[in-house]
């Protein structure tokens, strides 16, 4: 299979490393063979080499804060420009996230599908916003859209319900779903103030580049609109839902639901009200017995109300370099891999 990788970052050099370091386990196990024959990043520079790219020496050179174009292959057009010229089986578009207008990786992977390439995608913007229309695209072209790691980063959530939990009717789907804002509750609980705990946040890597999307719950809302359009079968869009972040929460009510045995939570939710089906994004105080209560930090956690299983709860990470580059590597297993 051959790769094309928009975005070097942190998910695309978490993705380059597990395909080194699990290159005999992808042969093996599911008869994968795979190429990077071309990265596009805006800041590291891009590379176009249909013999396959050094992927160590690329990783070398970004982690030393050089330019990737110092291999064989310099490439000098944009991102869509790749995307014409290469000639991939499937797209990887991990570069930064617009949750406001999904640009421009909604660009790509319009032009990707187009072309005829399956794509991954860990861009919330383009998958909440354009859910409908990515995925009629995809089925049309007779490629697959994938977007496993727009919700928990790795932990699988998305392809699970899909896949092991396909015969329940999943009435709710409900979580933590933004790692900066339930590290900044849990850091409020013991003491420490906001504006520190948000920075430690950004400094862990949690955060958004601008964390207004974490703290007013617009991360959150992104993914539970992906959970919507996927799991629920609606044509829904971000503004179609009530959200409501952290920032008005202060630590005297955090401390006063303690003292209750309730926790607050920024909860996102989705569930069936007769033939509605209902969405939102707010703070609530959870009962210090739902095992969503005893999520602290970082982490996120997803419980599934089914018919037959009843409650199904995955904790995992919701975020981070090789977590979320598992992800793509994950949906490259499922486009190409034989079981
Ligand atoms: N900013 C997001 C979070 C990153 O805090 O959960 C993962 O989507």
């Amino acid at each position: 299979m051959k790769l094309l990788l928009l975005g070097f970052g942190t998910v695309g050099q978490g993705l380059a490393e597990l395909l080194i370091n699990k290159e005999t386990e992808l042969r093996k196990g599911y008869g994968l063979d795979i190429q990077v024959v071309g990265i596009s990043d805006m800041l590291k520079g891009s590379l176009h080499n249909p013999k396959g790219i050094d992927l160590r020496a690329a990783l070398d050179l970004a982690k030393a804060g050089k330019m990737i174009s110092e291999l064989p292959g310099a490439f000098d057009g944009d991102a869509l420009a790749m995307i014409e010229q290469c000639e991939a089986d499937m797209m990887v578009e991990a570069t930064y996230t617009d949750i406001k207008t999904g640009e421009p990786a909604t660009s790509h992977i319009r032009t990707a599908l187009e072309k005829g390439m399956h794509v991954t995608t860990t861009n919330k913007g383009p998958t909440a916003l354009y859910f409908q229309e990515l995925n009629d695209l995809a089925r049309s072209q007779g490629v697959e859209f994938l977007y496993e790691g727009t919700v928990m980063s790795g932990s699988p959530m998305l392809n699970l319900a899909r896949e092991t939990l396909a015969a329940c009717t999943i009435s709710e789907v409900k979580g933590i779903l933004n790692g900066t804002t339930n590290y900044i509750l849990t850091r409020m609980e013991e003491g420490m103030g906001y504006e520190d705990a948000l920075k430690r946040a950004q400094e862990l890597g949690y955060a958004e580049a601008v964390p207004d999307a974490d703290v007013l719950g617009w991360d959150a809302l992104a993914k539970v609109t992906i959970i919507a359009n996927a799991m629920f079968g609606v044509k829904a869009k971000p503004d179609d839902f009530p959200c409501q972040g952290i920032t008005e929460i202060t630590a005297e009510a955090i401390a006063d639901a303690k003292a209750r045995g309730k926790r607050y939570k920024l909860i996102g939710k989705v569930w069936r009200e007769g033939n509605l089906v209902k969405a939102s994004v707010a703070p609530e105080e959870v009962d210090l017995s739902h095992p969503l209560a005893g999520v602290m930090g970082g982490t996120n956690a997803i419980t599934f109300t089914t018919d037959i299983l009843g409650d199904v709860t995955i904790v995992g990470p919701g975020a981070g370099r090789a977590e979320t580059g598992y992800s793509a590597l994950m949906d490259i297993i499922h486009a190409g891999g034989k079981r």
